[in-house]
């Protein structure tokens, strides 16, 4: 038995994916851009064993001491992408594995847990079949895992995920390491309750949405404005494109055939908070993922200001003060 650590963070999305043209492939229809969280992260330990019977997953909750056996759904969904790894790589031999996985944060509630888990993921499987790949590569490997947001974790810092054309050409890069910009994101957890729709259902229903044409037909303007914002690091231009793009995906979200309303009241109640804050003269601006969690974007030089106003606010439980990171990383 030999083992392997790898830390892997979630990321924020500047552009969101939403909707994708290739289920299979895990092809988005644009373009994305995100930054990723230094305080949002999983840690994977795989125990390497040459018996290839032995495929088991324990998982450490964000409010536990311990890791629990996964009742069977984790570790189906993980054994599909170790299949699909190995298929990658092109190999015939087989490993078994123990994977304990943790995460600094709540799982599943617009944070982003399985991008930092599977690109955590597809690390630690390459690395157990005894490969290295580029950034590129492992990011299509990442992108394979069906989280198609994984991808955008595997970069260094400020990231843009190409929508692509194929498999090949549907990758992350890095457009700025994480110290071009001393941006934060200030997660205010409002709670922990995991969604009932997980993404990867909700891309299925986009184009039921009677805004979903309209939204990818200004999405490459967005993408570029915020190509430019990151590489002028121009908050106001940085903020005001991802609040649209925010607006312009939880409209098409709430109009699919199945309606996914990810915010709560609690959501809401924040996002004209910080837009109060805004017209008092502090810059930051909200974005917000398939969860009810609000993530606040914001200069270093104001968070300080801006986290001890809504640790005083009553929909917040939690906070989590992120700057831009690595991306997963083998330790
Ligand atoms: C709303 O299919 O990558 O966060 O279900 O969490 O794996 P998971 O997500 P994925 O979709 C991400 C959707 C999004 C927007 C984004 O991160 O781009």
């Amino acid at each position: 038995m030999n083992k392997i650590t790898v830390v892997s963070p979630a990321n924020i999305a500047f552009i969101k994916y939403w909707g994708m043209k290739d289920k299979d492939l895990v092809l988005p229809n644009n373009d994305s851009y995100s930054m990723n969280l230094s305080h949002c992260v999983t840690e994977i330990v795989m125990e390497r064993y040459e018996n290839p019977e032995i495929k088991e997953v324990f998982i450490q909750e964000y409010t536990s001491n311990d890791y629990k056996k996964d009742n069977g759904q984790a570790t189906e969904k993980v054994c599909v992408f170790y299949n699909r790894v190995k298929n990658f790589l092109g190999i015939k031999d087989d490993y078994g594995f123990r994977i304990y996985s943790k995460n600094s944060f709540p799982k599943k509630a617009g944070i982003a847990s399985s991008a930092s888990f599977f690109s955590g993921l597809a690390l630690t499987f390459v690395t157990g079949f005894e490969k290295k790949l580029d950034t590129k590569q492992l990011s299509i490997v990442a992108r394979l895992s069906g989280s198609g947001s994984a991808s955008r974790s595997i970069p260094d810092g400020f990231v843009h995920w190409h929508k692509g054309t194929d498999s090949n050409s549907s990758f992350s890069e890095s457009c700025a390491p994480p110290e071009h910009w001393e941006l934060c994101d200030v997660v205010l957890i409002v709670s922990q309750t995991e969604k009932k729709v997980g993404s990867q259902e909700g891309h299925e229903g986009a184009w039921s949405s009677p805004l979903y044409a309209e939204r990818l037909s200004g999405i490459e303007e967005r993408v570029e404005s915020v190509r430019k914002a990151i590489e002028t690091k121009d908050v106001v231009q940085l903020g005001t494109t991802i609040e649209a793009d925010t607006i312009s995906m939880h409209a098409v979200m709430m109009t699919q055939k199945h309606p996914l309303f990810y915010w709560s009241h609690k959501t809401l109640s924040l996002l004209k908070k910080i837009c109060v804050l805004r017209r008092e003269g502090l810059p930051c601006y909200y974005t917000i993922d398939a969860g009810e969690n609000v993530h606040v974007i914001v200069e270093k030089k104001q968070v300080k200001e801006l986290v001890s106003y809504f640790a005083r606010q009553g929909e917040v439980l939690d906070i989590i003060l992120n700057s831009p990171c690595v991306g997963a990383r083998q330790i």
